[in-house]
């Protein structure tokens, strides 16, 4: 196997445990990392093991060794920072939401094709065993035709301005940060062109979205999906068709297991897959494979998938009068 130079952009939340699945998942290697501040990116080094620490993403980039960014800061810097990539000829696996809007993901998509490069949303859910099997039960028609599907991820987030998720400036708000998930689930299982949307979001005084609530309308089906900071819910996923309904265990995006039932209730199989790593080694390893077949999109995460989840999360922002500064 090609051992694949990974580089991290941003040294938050989610870039710790990105490096810890990366530690743990086979034909990856440590190999940088870029902050804003040097001591940040040299503490995040020494923290894991990668062998290079830049003190700004532009001189990362500036790196030929580099296999693949993954790009771990808030959303409203994801278009800049998957543009320095691209135009450095860097691979991308870009952290959700990709972008701020449908515009930027298509001049960020554009942008990949005409260098030949490989650009993913780190929609690691996509990616994982349980998600997988539960699309598979779908397409053999275990539950026959999907009628119903409900998804909700909220939790209770304190408030604080300087917090990316309240703050304007960042790319805040549940939608982008939370409803990605549910929505992005709903168009797999349901299909990526609703007939109808219905929406309501409580806009903080910040004037991003705290709470929302999105139906989608299909032929024969619909969504109903929800998401905020404002309340803890079980995070829960069903989908019901005809002959039978799949459940998923608590924080659908990332459990370990699934659940298909009969239209009596009766649960006919259960699969339990654990992590190997921290759950992220799946999205990993999807990139590794992407890379190593030349492929410049994944089939597991394609760029329809994310584009057309962001023309929903445009068309809720626009009903709802959302905007993000400069827009
Ligand atoms: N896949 C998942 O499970 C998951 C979970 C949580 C978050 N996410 C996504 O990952 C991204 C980052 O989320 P996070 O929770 O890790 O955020 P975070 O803790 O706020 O970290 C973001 C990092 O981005 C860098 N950055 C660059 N410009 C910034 C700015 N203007 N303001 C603040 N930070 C800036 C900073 O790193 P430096 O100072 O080192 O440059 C910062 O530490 C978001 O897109 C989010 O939706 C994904």
């Amino acid at each position: 196997m090609k051992i694949v130079n990974w580089a991290i952009i941003g040294t938050g939340r989610i870039a710790h445990t990105f490096a810890q699945a990366l530690a743990g998942t086979e034909g990856a290697r440590l190999y940088a990392v870029g902050s804003r501040t040097l001591a940040k990116a040299q503490e995040f080094a020494d923290e894991f093991g990668f062998e290079k620490a830049y003190g700004s993403y532009d001189e990362l980039v500036r790196d030929s060794e580099i296999d693949v960014v993954y790009i771990a800061t808030p959303m409203a810097s994801h278009y800049k920072d998957t543009m320095l990539c691209l135009d450095n000829g860097l691979n991308v696996l870009c952290e959700k939401s990709a972008a701020l809007s449908l515009n930027e993901l298509d001049k960020m998509l554009e942008k990949a094709r005409s260098k030949g490069l490989f650009f993913m949303e780190a929609m690691w859910m996509k990616c994982r065993p349980v998600y997988l099997k539960a699309l598979q039960w779908v397409k053999e028609g275990r539950i026959g035709t999907p009628e119903y599907l409900k998804a909700d991820f909220s939790n209770l987030v304190k408030y604080d301005r300087s917090d990316r998720l309240f703050a304007p400036e960042c790319g805040g708000g549940a939608l982008l940060d939370l409803a990605v998930y549910p929505l992005t689930f709903a168009l797999d299982f349901l299909g990526r062109k609703p007939k109808e949307l219905t929406t309501y979001a409580h806009i903080g005084k910040d004037g991003v979205d705290l709470s929302n609530s999105i139906t989608l309308k299909y032929e024969t089906a619909f969504a109903d999906i929800s998401s905020g900071f404002e309340l803890p819910c079980n995070n829960s996923a069903v989908i019901s068709g005809d002959k039978g309904s799949i459940v998923f265990a608590d924080w659908f995006f990332c459990c370990c297991e699934v659940s298909l039932y009969d239209n009596e209730t009766n649960l006919i199989e259960k699969r339990e897959i654990p992590n190997e790593v921290n759950g992220y080694e799946y999205e990993i390893r999807e990139v590794h494979r992407c890379l190593e077949s030349g492929l410049a999109e994944s089939e597991l995460v394609p760029h329809e998938s994310t584009r057309a989840v962001m023309k929903i999360m445009d068309e809720c922002r626009s009903r709802w009068g959302m905007k993000f500064p400069n827009e």
